[in-house]
């Protein structure tokens, strides 16, 4: 059985789909069998990693059931990936039956035997596609830049993940917050740390012990849909990401 891991802040903009692509082509170069799942509209992380979106089956024909999961993976040069575009966004209203919550967890019932890894990207919101990847999971991962505005919203997070804990996925378990675009010299993202750990505290969680420096290698490799660990191997915020995946090995993820 593959372990999920769901990378998610409804706040927009603080690494979830970097993360997610990171931690995805870490684990490979570990010798991991990943793949990784677009379920947000924007399709960010389908263009990452170079996947394509226009004619192809994406995860918005398999959460409707018109194809299975197997269908839908790419395998692009850099990773596997279920890809997304912007006809997902209207799920929320569309998808409105008993047992919506579980339609990403029932489409990749299929493929959780082929990876040792399956890793969501989520949308920067609190909707249906949220709660279908925090049904999925077993670890979160919530990624947080060092602005006063990512704490904002935080608490309710942390309910919509205690809902589905009690009704839809009784073994979901926040991992940790990860700090991202972290810059020791600014004196807010030291602040920042201590507020995290607070909020950590109360979400019964950490935070992780790795902070991603902030680089524009990790933009650049993005745009040119390449891999960053062979982008800019020696670049400082590819090595927190390597080092970020050492740390979730070391605690047996
Ligand atoms: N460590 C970093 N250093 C520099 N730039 C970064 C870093 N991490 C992410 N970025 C850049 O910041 C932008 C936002 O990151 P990303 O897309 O991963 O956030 P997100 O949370 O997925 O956003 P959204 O909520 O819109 O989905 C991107 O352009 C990305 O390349
Ligand atoms: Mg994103």
């Amino acid at each position: 059985m593959a372990k999920t891991i769901c990378i998610t802040n409804q706040k927009g903009g603080v690494g979830k789909t970097t993360t997610t692509y990171a931690l995805g082509l870490g684990l490979r170069k570990k010798g991991y069998k990943v793949l990784i799942v677009d379920l947000d509209p924007q399709g960010n992380l389908s263009f990452s990693v170079g996947a394509e979106t226009e004619e192809s089956i994406t995860i918005y024909e398999v959460l409707k059931g018109e194809y299975n999961a197997e269908e839908a993976i790419q395998h692009t040069p850099i990773i596997d990936i279920v890809p997304s575009n912007i006809v997902l966004s209207g799920v929320d209203l569309e998808f409105t039956y008993t047992g919506r919550e579980f339609l990403l967890r029932e489409a990749l019932s299929n493929v959780q035997n082929i990876y040792d890894y399956i890793i969501v990207d989520t949308p920067p919101s609190l909707n249906i596609l949220t709660v279908n990847a925090f049904a999925l999971s077993n670890k979160i991962i919530i990624p947080m830049i060092a602005d006063i505005f990512s704490l904002q919203g935080i608490a309710q997070l942390y309910e919509t993940i205690d809902r589905v804990k009690r009704y839809c996925n009784p073994s979901i378990n926040i991992e940790g917050i990860l700090l991202t675009r972290y810059n020791k010299r600014v004196i807010l993202s030291s602040e920042i740390k201590g507020t995290a750990e607070m909020i950590a505290k109360e979400l019964n969680t950490t935070v992780f012990n790795t902070h991603i420096r902030s680089s524009i290698s990790i933009q650049e490799a993005q745009t040119k849909q390449e891999n960053l660990y062979e982008y800019a191997p020696r670049n400082s915020a590819v090595m927190d990401y390597m080092q970020f995946v050492e740390e979730l090995l070391s605690r047996g993820i």
